[in-house]
């Protein structure tokens, strides 16, 4: 279909993937997001020359934004010992290295996602096991409640101090991210991660007025939102990425979801990036083509707040589908860009649309160019 399409000329109108959108003061190229996906190749936090091949490449290749790896605001927040972290000033230069590159070399937008990995920390790399650290090498672990995910150490509850600092922590990092010249913050508060095992009721049995019901789960992540939506500059947007099903049956409901949305709307959350999953290890995914795609549209159209939509898209056409039938604002792809950077350029010369921005390095590669 895309080799009949690129034969046919250039559409006369660019597919909505192509089209601009903005976020406060964010103006976006396209609608093509690369997902947040750790590269556990830092060195205590600190970002390494793959993090800048690895965004640069990413965002030389065409998308509209692209965010960070999980990027956590504490040591003892990281998933693996070689997390990314933004918890110490010894970070800040490598990152501006990265953003700085993203800026002037192409004309994506660069979020970075802001975590802590709560009862799901302290694990080693994936291809060493991926299982929870053992010995020296592991460290105590926090979540809403003492309750474990699978059969990881049970997380000690974390207290109110400890949310304070966490809070803290979270402040901080937004204050620096800005100072590095991040366009966006993403709140991860999904994959059964700190936040996330808050808002879940299959992992906090908390009866201090942050358990119980959903008002009192969301109270603490919309506590952390209002004091990094205080830090973040106003022409900046934040996202937050919500697990908007646990795949569990006892697990949240439609009405729960659409809550959540309306909840972060009115804190001033300007998207709800809808992933899922994550949070009990005896969830029960129901796969296939674009299969979060329902939680978007359901947040976006019932909650009324933009969404991105993530999970199995794997192609231009599908996120043009999504688009077209007003169920994301966004599309999100992550996998796919690991397989290629340049998915976007790939789909621009698919489709003919001639204004995609080409690198001026790699003018001679775009299709327009290449005839003859
Ligand atoms: C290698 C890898 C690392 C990931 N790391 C993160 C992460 O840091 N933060 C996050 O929110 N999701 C993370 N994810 C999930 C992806 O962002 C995405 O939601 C998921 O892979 C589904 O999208 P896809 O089908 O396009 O791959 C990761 C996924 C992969 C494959």
């Amino acid at each position: 279909m895309a080799k009949k399409r690129a034969e046919a000329g250039p559409v006369p109108v660019a597919p909505p993937l192509f089209q601009p959108y903005a976020l406060r003061g964010m103006q976006l190229a396209n609608r093509l997001v690369v997902s947040p996906m750790c590269m556990y190749s830092c060195d205590d936090g600190t970002p390494t020359d793959w993090q800048l091949v690895h965004l640069g490449s990413r965002a030389v290749g065409g998308a509209g934004l692209v965010i960070t790896e999980a990027t956590h605001v504490s040591a003892q927040g990281r998933i693996t010992p070689g997390c990314a972290g933004i918890y110490h000033e010894k970070h800040l230069a490598p990152w501006k290295r990265v953003v700085d590159f993203v800026h002037a070399h192409s004309k994506a937008r660069i979020g970075m996602q802001l975590a802590h990995a709560g009862r799901k920390a302290s694990t080693d790399l994936p291809w060493l096991g991926g299982k929870p650290l053992s010995g020296p090498a592991a460290w105590q672990t926090i979540g809403a409640s003492a309750i474990a995910y699978g059969q990881y150490p049970v997380p000690r509850e974390i207290t109110l101090a400890e949310m304070a600092q966490v809070q803290a922590a979270f402040v901080q990092g937004a204050k620096w991210a800005q100072q590095c010249g991040f366009d966006m913050i993403e709140l991860h508060y999904a994959h059964g991660y700190l936040m996330s095992s808050f808002i879940s009721a299959l992992s906090n049995r908390r009866t201090d007025g942050y358990g119980g019901s959903l008002e009192a789960r969301m109270r603490y992540p919309l506590e952390c939102f209002a004091a990094v939506r205080q830090a973040w500059p106003d022409d900046k947007p934040i996202s937050v990425r919500i697990s908007a099903t646990e795949w569990h049956s006892q697990g949240l409901s439609d009405a729960d979801r659409v809550q959540i949305g309306q909840m972060l709307r009115d804190a001033g959350c300007d998207i709800i990036d809808c992933s899922a999953g994550g949070v009990v290890a005896d969830q029960q995914p129901v796969y296939g083509r674009m299969f979060q795609a329902p939680f978007s549209d359901l947040i976006r159209n019932e909650a009324g707040i933009a969404t991105m939509t993530v999970g199995n898209i794997q192609s231009a056409d599908q996120g043009n589908t999504l688009l077209l039938s007003g169920r994301a604002d966004l599309i999100v792809m992550a996998r796919p860009h690991l397989a290629d950077p340049y998915t976007m350029l790939h789909a621009a010369g698919d489709y003919g649309v001639e204004s995609q921005y080409w690198p001026p390095q790699y003018l001679a590669s775009k299709p327009s160019r290449r005839k003859g």
